[in-house]
């Protein structure tokens, strides 16, 4: 549909994955060309089923849906089922899409569809960068036939697996730094923005309350964080993954500086830290390539992903 924003969505679902997922799937405003699975918060053979069982919950069984890695370049891969449950999806289970297998990788669906796009591209990601590395390798002109890669993963400053690696990057910094030093017009939706996007125990239970089969995945899903969170301070959610896909459909909620972004692979304490100068003296001495995404209007967020899940009863 003319007027509409291409967009591919790469991403490891996972609970914040499956509401960005939902949201993008039932934004009038967004055109998902593409979802592409990655191994992450869970196994690649459960996050692709996630994502495919997405679409088809979203009723858009006709959005391809396409496998990628199973594991990183060259880390050993660490999941997290912690919080996602061993299965991507807590206690959550959706229906089985019926639709029929893509024939096409992940890598070479996106580069397909890149070009097919002519520059107009949307690349989100929201885990681990290992498909998209294996793309930009495969393909080097990948970068430039993109609009922009709007990533979830990196922090400026501090990091949720370890203290200073955000856990996107840490499963695969190799992947996450090719895609630094070779990709072009990146958005790093990093924890530095989304820890600000979170939903207070007041807001959960607003969403978790009533009934319907939205509401119940949405109660489901957080099972494993609610059990994880449950402390006397009550608990937060945190919204990483819907915070690129509501960038998309208003770019004002959210406030970015540009730096020049990399990602640190060796390290022995602080693998998968993102580095960046952006407070420093620019000592990269490299031009920025990077916006580093620094505020988001919380409630404008939360109001935008409300009213997208509604849209599924
Ligand atoms: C990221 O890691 C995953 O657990 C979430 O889905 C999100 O993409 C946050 O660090
Ligand atoms: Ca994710």
């Amino acid at each position: 549909m003319s007027g509409r924003i291409p967009v591919w969505i790469d991403t490891d679902p996972g609970v914040d994955d499956s509401f960005a997922v939902l949201c993008a799937l039932k934004d009038d405003q967004l055109d998902v060309r593409g979802i592409s699975a990655v191994m992450g918060n869970a196994e690649q053979k459960y996050t692709y089923k996630n994502a495919r069982n997405l679409a088809h919950f979203a009723n858009r069984d006709e959005v391809p849906v396409y496998a990628g890695s199973e594991v990183p370049l060259f880390k050993k891969l660490r999941t997290a089922p912690l919080i996602h449950g061993e299965t991507g999806i807590s206690d959550a289970v959706l229906e089985e899409s019926s639709a029929p297998h893509a024939t096409l990788l992940a890598w070479d669906a996106l580069y397909k569809e890149a070009k097919a796009q002519n520059g107009a591209l949307r690349l989100v990601t929201l885990g681990p960068l290992t498909n998209i590395a294996k793309a930009f390798m495969k393909y080097p002109e990948l970068p430039d036939l993109l609009e922009g890669i709007y990533i979830m993963g990196g922090a400026a400053e501090g990091g949720n697996i370890t203290p200073c690696a955000e856990f996107n990057v840490y499963v695969d910094p190799h992947a996450a730094e090719t895609v630094f030093r070779t990709g072009k017009k990146v958005y790093m939706f990093g924890l530095d923005v989304t820890q600000k996007a979170y939903l207070t125990d007041a807001e959960y239970h607003g969403i978790a309350k009533g009934e319907g089969r939205m509401t119940e995945f949405f109660r489901k899903s957080t099972a494993h964080i609610l059990r994880l969170k449950e402390n006397p301070q009550g608990f937060e959610l945190y919204l990483h993954d819907v915070c690129p896909v509501a960038y998309l459909h208003e770019p004002s909620l959210f406030y970015g500086e540009m730096a020049k972004v990399h990602a640190e692979t060796e390290g022995t304490i602080t693998s998968g830290k993102t580095v960046t100068d952006l407070w420093s003296d620019k000592s990269f001495a490299e031009e920025a390539n990077t916006k580093v995404m620094l505020e988001v209007n919380r409630e404008a967020l939360i109001r935008y992903m409300t009213d997208m899940l509604k849209k599924i009863q």
